[in-house]
């Protein structure tokens, strides 16, 4: 054998190792967990060897608790670009089986190399997360990597979209980065997120919670919003990922790929027509109307199981990525929380920062009253929105169903926050409140004069049925321009099309700033 020849065979083997990351029982104890390596997962994630791999070499740098004689090619987190449907991407997927993926500098280093190579070649970033959290034997110096890879997802927010999928452990402090992404997707059963784990949970406040109920995919879908996605199994989680990019761009200078479709620009749906029950406080279930405007009747739905009062999501119309924004009159009558607020904000805000359109589409009877909702700030919430709309300088088109009161009709991308066209079907009821409410305030007195309950009720019926006239169409609001025009219920797939057409080479902009103080 040659010199040449040996020196390769020397790499041959080396890759071998470290493509065995933490060796082979750890791997098989990764498995019995039911859970994939981070090569494994990298191997799902990519087109067929698409992946190049990144300081497969690298080595930590430790020295303390016995560390010097640990030590594995590449340490615990496998880096890399590759391909998604052709599409570059880079991605980090920490690896378990070496010191049970937990963080040291020099995989903080690798990591942020690939971080980068991301922002600067405008490709999306993806880091599948499963770790122990700081590595407890590098002291301060994981602490620091932890740091340099926050301040990489900040710097790079909003310049190329950033994904965590949650397959393992992610707790403490390294919960943060995630939290930075613009999308998290987590496994039922075998992740969790949580800053303090049950033990420490139970030592400082008595209270016994599994880490499932505490951190794992389904709480964190449901309850708090952590978790953007919960998917049954790692393959589906890899597969979440996959569909989100397919609708958006590589990065904020681009605009997400465009697709062929054979679904009619024009086609109507007389069902739209009859959609609208006759009794105002009836729900009607919005993903009908989504289903019905969107090609092929696909939506892809983000935060399904969280704040389902408001549905939010991507579509394509005619092909072009856009973002969809509805109130779900079944849930809570489709009223504005402290949640479908910070639901809602957060999905327009990534909307505007990565050039997709918004289609709103409206019934909402207001703000949820309360204390609870008081005492929980649903005024700073609620504020989130509608800046969130307001700042967005995307195209924005906005259909006006059936209720649409108050603040909330402000908000939910009116017309008075750069709504460029605003449609309202013939069931619109714009006003500053539902009909019982008005003549409760404006008729108080007369009420309460009035004794006879059949008077009483006499008079109540005449105002309502005034006040109905008046404000429950959408024609006032139509006489003064706010809405843009009254469209028939079944051509509205059509009209929001044409009216996206319209908008694409949209330019708009905000006065010059350092940046904004969005009421956080
Ligand atoms: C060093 C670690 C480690 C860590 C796990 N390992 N966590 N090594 N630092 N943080 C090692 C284990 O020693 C073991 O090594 C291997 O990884 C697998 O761990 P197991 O415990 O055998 O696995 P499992 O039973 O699945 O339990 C996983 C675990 C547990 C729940 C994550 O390992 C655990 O509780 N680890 C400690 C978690 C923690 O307290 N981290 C610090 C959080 S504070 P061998 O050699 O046997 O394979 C933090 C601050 C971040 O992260 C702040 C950022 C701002």
């Amino acid at each position: 054998m040659s010199i040449q020849q040996e020196n390769i065979k020397k790499l041959v083997d080396r890759r071998a190792a470290a493509k065995l990351g933490g060796g082979q029982k750890r791997i098989d104890a990764q498995h019995a967990k039911g859970k994939l390596t981070a090569r494994e997962r990298i191997a799902l994630l990519l087109d067929e060897n698409s992946f190049e791999e990144y300081d497969m070499f690298v080595h930590h740098r430790c020295a303390n608790f016995g560390m010097e004689k640990e030590h594995f090619d590449g340490d615990g987190v496998v880096t890399g670009m590759g391909t998604i449907n052709g599409r570059l991407v880079y991605v980090c997927a920490q690896d378990f089986t070496v010191s049970g993926g937990s963080l040291s500098k020099t995989m903080s280093e690798k990591m942020c190399k690939v971080m980068d190579l991301a922002a600067r070649n405008g490709a999306p970033l993806i880091s599948l997360n499963d770790s122990g959290g700081a590595r407890i034997q590098e002291g301060v110096d994981a602490l620091a990597g932890y740091g340099e890879i926050f301040e990489r997802n900040i710097l790079y927010s909003g310049v190329v979209p950033q994904i965590s999928g949650i397959f393992g452990p992610c707790a403490g402090g390294a919960v943060y980065s995630p939290a930075l992404t613009d999308f998290t997707v987590m496994v039922k059963n075998t992740s969790y997120m949580f800053l303090t784990g049950p033990a420490v949970v139970k030592s400082v406040l008595g209270e016994e919670v599994s880490q499932e109920e505490l951190g794992g995919a389904s709480v964190h879908a449901s309850k708090s919003g952590v978790a953007h996605f919960a998917a049954e199994n790692e393959q589906e989680g890899i597969d979440i990922i996959k569909e989100l990019l397919s609708f958006i761009p590589q990065n904020n200078m681009e605009e997400a790929p465009r697709v062929a479709t054979d679904d009619p620009v024009c086609r109507a749906d007389d069902s739209l027509n009859e959609i609208i029950p006759d009794n105002p406080n009836q729900a009607y279930d919005m993903y009908k109307v989504i289903a019905s405007i969107a090609d092929d009747g696909k939506f892809f739905e983000i935060h399904k199981n969280f704040a389902k009062n408001i549905i939010v999501g991507f579509a394509h119309l005619n092909g072009r990525s856009v973002g969809i924004v509805a109130n779900q009159p079944k849930v809570l009558a489709g009223v504005l929380d402290i949640n479908a607020s910070r639901k809602g904000a957060r999905f327009v805000r990534f909307c505007d920062a990565f050039n997709i359109p918004i289609v709103s589409l409206v019934d909402v009877p207001g703000f949820l009253p309360g204390t609870q909702q008081e005492y929980g700030a649903v005024i700073t919430n609620g504020a989130k929105l509608l800046y969130a709309y307001g700042e967005a300088t995307v195209p924005k088109v906005t259909v006006e169903l059936r209720k649409s009161y108050g603040g909330s009709y402000i908000v939910m991308s009116s017309k008075h926050l750069r709504s460029d066209i605003v449609y309202a079907w013939p069931s619109a009821e714009i006003a500053v409140m539902g009909a019982d409410g008005a003549v409760n305030v404006l008729y108080a007195k007369e009420m309460k004069a009035i004794e006879d309950p059949v008077e009483k009720a006499k008079l109540r019926a005449e105002k309502k049925a005034e006040y109905e006239e008046l404000f429950s169409n959408p024609y006032q609001a139509a006489e003064k321009g706010y809405i843009d025009d009254v469209i028939e219920p079944r051509n509205t797939r059509f009209r929001v099309i044409r009216a996206l057409e319209a908008l694409a080479g949209k330019k708009q902009s905000i006065p010059a700033k350092k940046h904004d103080n969005l009421p956080l």
